[in-house]
């Protein structure tokens, strides 16, 4: 296991990473990953998810393929740079999804979209999102294969009353490709003290 990295670097640095080593994953890590997720909070502390480690490369295969054959990113002239650039590394993951080592598919029970059932499983999502920072694997949180979710169901033997909520692709960073500082909106448009509007000060950092 890499050296520890402080929480509030890992959160300040961890992004998207969509390029992966074929380089296996070692199970430990994968386990830290898992362990991590299982710490997260959930709606009366139901715990109603399940994390499905995807290695076998048959399943890789037909998961790829799934997204081959689905809709594409709308990728237009309008939208930011940084709009943009997301979305043609979104679909590069999606057109080569079946050479990630390993993906994790977090799910929870109960329907689609319900009020509780989303706020219960993406924070686990995040915790595994800060525990990958933490162990220098790269991933990034997608939710593209709701797309599919009756195929992706029948391909794991996934019960009607769970529903699927992301999948994380997971493996080394390739070449190149390294986590770093994040690009948000600025604190002061989006925080406010007391009131809407009243914008939140920060000290000058
Ligand atoms: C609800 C949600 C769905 C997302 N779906 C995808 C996706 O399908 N594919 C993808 O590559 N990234 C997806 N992302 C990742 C966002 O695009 C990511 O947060 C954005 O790229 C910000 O970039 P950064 O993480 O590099 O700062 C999703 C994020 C969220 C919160």
């Amino acid at each position: 296991m890499p050296d520890e990295i402080g929480l509030f670097e890992a959160i300040d640095t961890q992004r998207g990473l969509r390029q992966f080593k074929p380089d296996p994953v070692p199970d430990e890590m994968i386990t830290r990953l898992l362990r991590a997720a299982i710490k997260a909070p959930s709606g009366g502390v139901r715990q109603g998810w399940s994390f499905i480690v995807i290695r076998d490369e048959e399943t890789r295969r037909k998961i790829g393929d799934l997204y081959r054959t689905g809709s594409r990113f709308d990728i237009r002239d309008d939208m930011s740079t940084q709009q943009r650039r997301v979305y043609r590394r979104a679909q590069h993951l999606e057109d080569h999804m079946e050479d990630v080592p390993v993906f994790i598919l977090a799910c929870i029970e109960g329907g689609p979209g319900g009020p509780v059932s989303g706020a219960s499983i993406y924070p686990a999502v995040q915790n595994i999102l800060l525990a990958a920072r933490g162990l220098g694997l790269a991933s990034v949180l997608t939710t593209r294969q709701s797309r599919f979710e009756p195929e992706i169901k029948d391909i794991l033997g996934i019960p009607e009353n769970v529903t699927t909520a992301a999948i994380l692709p997971i493996g080394f960073p390739a070449e190149g490709v390294r986590y770093g500082p994040t690009r948000r909106r600025p604190l002061e448009e989006v925080a406010f003290d007391g009131h809407w509007g009243n914008t939140w000060k920060t000290e000058a950092e």
